[in-house]
């Protein structure tokens, strides 16, 4: 499925554009959940919409930006099903899909250059998950969330 949304703050706002008119041009559907200027907003708004769309299935990745990333990692993982990940490197780009199953990639406007920043995104979305013995990780992480039934041990 080649579609995502993306979504930040006023920080992230400008690299949220570049991010976006990247992924256009790789061919992928993109929704931009806002804001759609650069004046001065609050995180929370705009990373919860984002969360609840994946943690609803309505997409199945996406993409969140603010001035460092960590507000909106700390507001998008609340959500059940939302594995979102920070990443300022392409190691944890690519680990974060191998063994994390990422489903939301955080970036932090002011902390990685446009040029890194698209080559993390190009790696995230270019990794596969590997399962086995992480699909075992991500089963006990699903039922700290509640999200299914889990025989074993955590
Ligand atoms: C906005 O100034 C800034 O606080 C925000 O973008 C983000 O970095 C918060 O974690």
């Amino acid at each position: 499925m080649k579609h995502l949304a993306i979504a930040s703050d006023h920080a992230g706002y400008e690299l949220k554009n570049k991010i976006t008119a990247f992924l256009l041009q790789e061919g992928w559907q993109v929704e931009d959940m806002g804001p759609n200027n650069s004046e001065s907003v609050d995180y929370p708004d705009f990373g919860v919409k984002l969360a609840e769309a994946v943690a609803q299935g309505k997409v199945e990745r996406g993409i969140a930006i603010c001035g460092t990333g960590i507000g909106m990692s700390i507001v998008v993982n609340r959500f059940r099903g939302v594995r979102g990940t920070l990443c300022a490197d392409l190691y944890t780009a690519r680990l974060c899909r191998e063994h994390n199953d990422s489903n939301i990639l955080i970036l932090g406007s002011r902390v990685v250059g446009e040029g890194l920043a698209q080559e993390i995104v190009h790696t995230w979305l270019a990794t596969q998950f590997e399962g086995g013995r992480h699909q075992r990780r991500l089963d006990k992480i699903n039922k700290i969330q509640g999200i299914i039934e889990y025989k074993g041990e955590v």
